[in-house]
């Protein structure tokens, strides 16, 4: 047996859960356990199990009683596909296997609501079959111990972590306390927040403790792409001040300094000739900004005003002096942007044109 296995063989027969109401070798009772502890917690499954149980005590029971029956005990455990392919499961066994279980992972695998870890797990438990489970919690387990990295969900992470658990598996005897070991450990000592691993049986070889890596790994599920949205911003330059308006208070970029911001290329060049823009809009390249939600794609348009219309008096504008770039209450980014135009700006602006700053 390999060492890791003894060990957690060796810590369940001592640590380990013992008390439980499906512990023992038949499969009704292992497999509607291993259905119901599928996305729901021990706690909340015990009082449902027992019900259940005295309800339907065996599988032919459950076969013979009406789905919404079924679905009425299920009621309160969610995820109610567990019910409708517990209820087909049961008939089918009945149907197909004379009422009694199959006995290897391979072929409980075939029937409804039964994947690769539950098979394995009633396999394991009721037949001593040598095949590994890989739920949840022994995923962080073996992705701790071995150090593994990349989401445990991805394809290739998975497989490698199927590989893991294959090879580490003991010899027949010991595997019900081995499959209970590991189940035990990822629920009491190897959790997902404030970890125990004082108490861990694995924890001298364990590549997560050793590299001070336990709270990385498993990698969490990577985020989606954020969503992006694209927007026009006018860059309107007269003498030496850009304008500027001041952002409503909620939101991005909350009651800071921000360029006129537009949707489209026409609003924005509109409102360029309505300041007296006289000369064409000239687009720099776009920019990208990531926010936690979304990410701004802005595409700066600069516009020259050499005599302001009188139209453009607007209120909460304000003409803002290319020197006070620095210090003005600016998102970064934007103040970025706009040292760049400065910097263009005077090397093509007469000095003598460089003064004053305007409120609209
Ligand atoms: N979670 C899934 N199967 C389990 C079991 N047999 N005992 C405790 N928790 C579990």
């Amino acid at each position: 047996m390999s060492d890791f296995a003894a060990r957690v063989v060796a810590w369940q027969r001592a640590h380990g859960r013992r008390d439980l109401p499906w512990s023992g070798r038949d499969p009704y009772r292992v497999w509607l356990a291993e259905v119901m502890l599928q996305q729901t917690q021990v706690s909340t499954v015990i009082g449902y199990y027992t019900r259940f149980l005295s309800r339907f005590p065996d599988v032919r029971s459950l076969a013979a009683a009406a789905l919404d029956e079924v679905l009425a005990l299920w009621a309160g455990l969610g995820y109610y596909a567990r019910a409708h392919n517990l209820h087909a499961c049961a008939c089918a066994i009945v149907a197909e296997h004379g009422g009694t279980f199959p006995r290897s992972a391979a072929e409980l695998q075939r029937l409804p609501g039964i994947g690769r870890s539950t098979a394995a797990a009633i396999a394991a438990f009721c037949f001593n079959e040598r095949a590994a489970i890989l739920d949840g919690n022994v995923k962080r387990v073996l992705a701790r111990h071995f150090g593994i990295e990349g989401f445990p969900g991805a394809g290739a992470v998975e497989r490698e972590l199927w590989r893991r658990a294959q090879a580490l598996l003991p010899d027949a005897a010991s595997m019900p306390a081995y499959t209970q070991g590991m189940m035990d450990l990822g629920a009491t000592v190897c959790t997902r927040a404030r970890p125990r691993c004082g108490a861990c049986p694995l924890a001298r070889t364990c590549v997560a403790l050793r590299t001070g890596r336990v709270d990385e790994l498993p990698a969490a599920r990577p985020r989606r792409e954020a969503p992006v949205r694209r927007v026009q911003m006018l860059v309107a330059l007269h003498r030496d001040a850009v304008l500027v308006e001041k952002r409503p208070p909620s939101g991005i970029w909350g009651g800071l300094l921000a360029l006129p911001q537009f949707d489209g290329v026409a609003a924005l060049d509109a409102a360029a000739a309505a300041l007296g823009a006289a000369t064409p809009v000239r687009a720099l390249p776009a920019r990208r900004h990531a926010f936690t939600h979304f990410t701004l794609q802005f595409t700066p348009r600069v516009a020259r005003i050499e005599r302001l219309a009188h139209a453009a008096r607007e209120p909460g504008a304000c003409w803002l002096p290319l020197a006070q770039i620095d210090t003005a209450a600016l998102p970064a980014p934007l103040r970025a942007l706009l040292r760049e135009v400065a910097a263009a700006h005077s090397g093509s602006t007469p000095s003598a044109t460089r003064k004053r700053d305007t409120m609209l």
